[in-house]
């Protein structure tokens, strides 16, 4: 399962990069507005930085702009997967964009139906919400399964790209479904090495280890 980070700050993308974790990066109009950063000039950065498929977002709502957003957006790199809402103007654009041979993102989806239109209309990733789902009392899960087995049962090659994650549990959801791709907030991706037990099994080495009087270096 491929690991994508959901942030546009630098530095947080770099440290994990540094270790191996990001496949990829997803931003959002949020997340650039966090950054206080220019949308340009961060995603250029982060391009820089990052191998795998940089998510940069369009924000007209009307398929003309967002298809010159988005051709604009994918200038900046050959890795930047253009982010696109799944509305009907979105889904143009995705057939559109991806026609032309550009990796396309379909974000805010909230059904298996959408998922499918997407998976029609070319898409390079479709983006299931889980954590807004669950906000609302709904088990993104479920959608996540749905999309998997329906995506199987024809043979679609979009790839499934779990979002809105919020828990680490959530990220263990999405492997054991299937999920191609999860995208989480840093926090996320570094509380996957917590566990209580390494914590405890630690102190308890240390604490003998003092006993022995013995050092390594
Ligand atoms: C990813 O592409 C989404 O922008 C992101 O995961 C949304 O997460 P949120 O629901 O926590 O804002």
């Amino acid at each position: 399962m491929k690991f994508f980070v959901d942030t546009a700050e630098i530095d947080a993308i770099a440290e994990l990069n540094d270790l191996g974790m990001v496949d990829g990066v997803t931003t959002n109009p949020s997340l650039i507005l966090k950054s206080g950063r220019d949308i340009l000039e961060v995603t250029r950065e982060i391009c820089d930085l990052v191998d795998g498929p940089v998510s940069a977002e369009v924000v007209a709502l009307n398929a003309d702009d967002m298809i010159a957003e988005g051709r604009k957006l994918a200038q900046i790199a050959d890795n930047i997967a253009v982010k696109v809402p799944l509305t009907w103007d979105g889904l143009k654009t995705c057939k559109v964009l991806s026609g032309e041979g550009h990796m396309v993102n379909v974000t805010l989806c909230f059904s298996a139906n959408q998922a499918l239109l997407a998976a029609k209309a070319g898409a390079t990733f479709i983006s299931p919400f889980i954590g807004r789902l669950d906000d609302i009392n709904l088990d993104g899960m479920d959608l996540i399964a749905d999309i998997r087995t329906i995506y199987d049962n024809y043979g679609f090659d979009t790839q499934i790209l779990a979002a809105s994650i919020r828990t680490v549990n959530h990220v263990t959801e999405s492997a054991r479904i299937g999920a191609d791709v999860i995208t989480a907030p840093p926090g996320v991706i570094k509380a996957l090495a917590n566990h209580p037990l390494t914590d405890k099994g630690l102190d308890a080495f240390m604490a003998d280890w003092a006993k022995t009087g013995q050092k390594i270096l």
